[in-house]
């Protein structure tokens, strides 16, 4: 197969990561014959500095021409210190999601055996854990109306039957393939917004009759997932709600480094390790590569090649198994891997296996 890839690698750990996830990327396109050609484009802090623009239109132009996006991280400590700043980093992605209509954000939240200890979860409740939040995208109070005053600020929660519908069917297009239960997390009690949700998920629920549908409210969803994780399946959430909810989620996983994400829609889709531009790690060889390298293992799985991202799976276990491991989920006593050494041991086992 032919794939023409953007590369954002952004701010922060991105670079690093990403000339991770690209090695890996290479090396499983040389071992399946496929020709996978990268095109890098500016976005986030960097892309501020040099052109003014979190989101340019060259980069734009760069993702709508290529088949996927490979996005890293954006984000930079001298935006977030100053409440005056006109345009930030973040503002890039956002652009990214609404330009592409990235409505759909696919979160895994996976448990890897060998990891469980690094969870601040009891092992057996985490153990097994495997589910799935659908986040809506592009809508909700990240695109709202907004009022930005000193003395009143708002934002809206803005939602329309088509947008609710539309997310709906794509996460009970994952609940088919999987356990067939879907969880439709909300706030129905209180917001409107919430209230039209489920409205629209009980027209649908009969057009969908193999899958279980079942309600819950955000704040007990919340409490759910930490106290009985493996009750979910797939979850769908409106955008504010699957933000928080997956963070949450990666104190299942155990560390945030291991969490990949999909985003789909209209155009071009994007994929993306969930953590962000982790400044303080920046330069210093130690992010761990494992999201971005997931990520590119979503990427290939979503053009039905399945055997290219289990060799990437594999990879990656048989890398946590070895001990090869960047700091932060290292076993105690054992040596510290680099980010450059993880992606390396990985590229080596793709290319022997
Ligand atoms: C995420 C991030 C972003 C979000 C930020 C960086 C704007 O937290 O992808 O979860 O809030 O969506
Ligand atoms: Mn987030």
């Amino acid at each position: 197969m032919k794939l023409r890839i953007a590369v954002l690698a952004g701010d922060g750990i991105g670079p690093e990561i990403m000339e991770q996830g690209v090695a890996v990327m290479s090396a499983v396109a040389r071992k399946f014959g496929h020709e996978v050609t990268y095109k890098e484009a500016l976005c986030g802090a960097h892309a501020i500095d040099e052109v003014g623009d979190p989101f340019p239109e060259d980069t734009f132009k760069t993702c709508m021409e290529a088949d996927a996006v490979l996005f890293a991280s954006v984000g930079d400590p001298k935006f977030d210190n100053d409440p005056t700043a006109k345009v930030r980093p973040e503002q890039g992605l956002l652009a990214m999601r609404k330009k592409l209509g990235l409505y759909a954000n696919v979160r895994p939240v996976e448990t890897f055996e060998c990891l469980l200890h690094k969870s601040p979860l009891k092992n057996e409740i985490v153990s097994g854990a495997n589910f799935i939040c659908i986040r809506e995208l592009t809508g909700g109070m990240y695109f709202g109306k907004k009022l930005e005053g000193t003395e009143e600020a708002y934002d809206t929660n803005y939602y329309s039957r088509p947008e609710v519908e539309r997310i709906l069917r794509v996460a009970y297009q994952y609940a088919r393939q999987r356990r067939k239960h879907l969880t439709v997390v909300d706030k129905a009690n209180v917001l409107a917004s919430s209230r039209l949700w489920r409205k629209v998920a009980q027209d649908m629920a009969g057009e969908y009759p193999d899958v279980t549908t079942d309600f819950m409210y955000v704040d007990n969803a919340a409490m759910r997932m930490i106290q009985d994780p493996r009750f979910f399946d797939v979850m769908v959430t409106e955008n504010t709600f699957g933000d928080i909810l997956t963070d949450e989620g990666s104190c299942i996983t155990g560390s945030m480094g291991l969490l990949p994400s999909a985003s789909t829609g209209e155009h071009t889709p994007v994929f993306e390790p969930i953590h962000g531009s982790w400044p303080q790690g920046k330069g210093l060889n130690i992010a761990n590569p494992l999201a971005q390298i997931l990520s590119v293992a979503m990427l290939y799985e979503y053009f039905d090649l399945k055997a290219e991202g289990k060799l990437i799976r594999q990879a990656v276990n048989a890398s946590l198994d070895a001990n090869v491991r960047t700091p932060e989920i290292q076993v105690e006593g054992a040596p510290h891997y680099g980010t450059r050494e993880v992606g390396k041991w990985i590229v080596d086992y793709i290319e022997s296996h």
